[in-house]
């Protein structure tokens, strides 16, 4: 079985959860996010994570440009740029061929104001999951995996 690498990227303000409005997002840190995908990376076998952080748009597009060859797939909460970014956008469709992309929301972002209904990022990636808070994180590598092993 070939070793799938997965890219995890979280855009602006991502940093500060668990302290960050936690009656939307919850308790979990990005850490502790980070410590259960890859328990279930490792339950899944043969799958390696590698997982950033950055709150510059500049970052997530570079990171998402240079995954092609390197990734097998990409995990990704663009965070408010999912609202805003038509360089994340451009840039996850750049290589959806052939790195897909899962989008992932901590909150439910359609129950909250207008602003966040619209994603300019999910046409790009093969589907979104949202409103499960940080488990999310793992539906969506569950996910992914499945989708790239068919
Ligand atoms: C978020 C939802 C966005 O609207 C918001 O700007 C975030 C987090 C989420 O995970 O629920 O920063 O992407």
């Amino acid at each position: 079985m070939k070793t799938l690498k997965i890219l995890v990227l979280n855009g602006p303000n991502l940093n500060l959860l668990g302290t960050r409005e936690p009656e939307i997002y919850g308790t979990e840190t990005l850490a502790s996010i980070a410590k259960d995908m890859n328990a279930c990376a490792e339950k899944l076998g043969g799958v390696e994570l590698e997982i950033h952080q950055s709150n510059a748009e500049s970052d997530l597009i570079t990171w998402i440009g240079a995954a092609k060859g390197n990734f097998d797939g990409i995990i990704i909460n663009p965070a408010a740029l999912t609202h805003t970014s038509l360089g994340v956008a451009d840039a996850i469709k750049a290589v959806e061929k052939s790195v897909p992309a899962v989008e992932v929301h901590l909150s439910n972002t359609h129950a909250r104001e207008e602003i966040r209904h619209k994603s300019l990022t999910a046409p790009g990636c093969i589907g979104q999951i949202m409103g499960f808070k940080g488990h999310g994180y793992v539906l969506a590598l569950k996910a992914l995996v499945k989708y790239l092993r068919g």
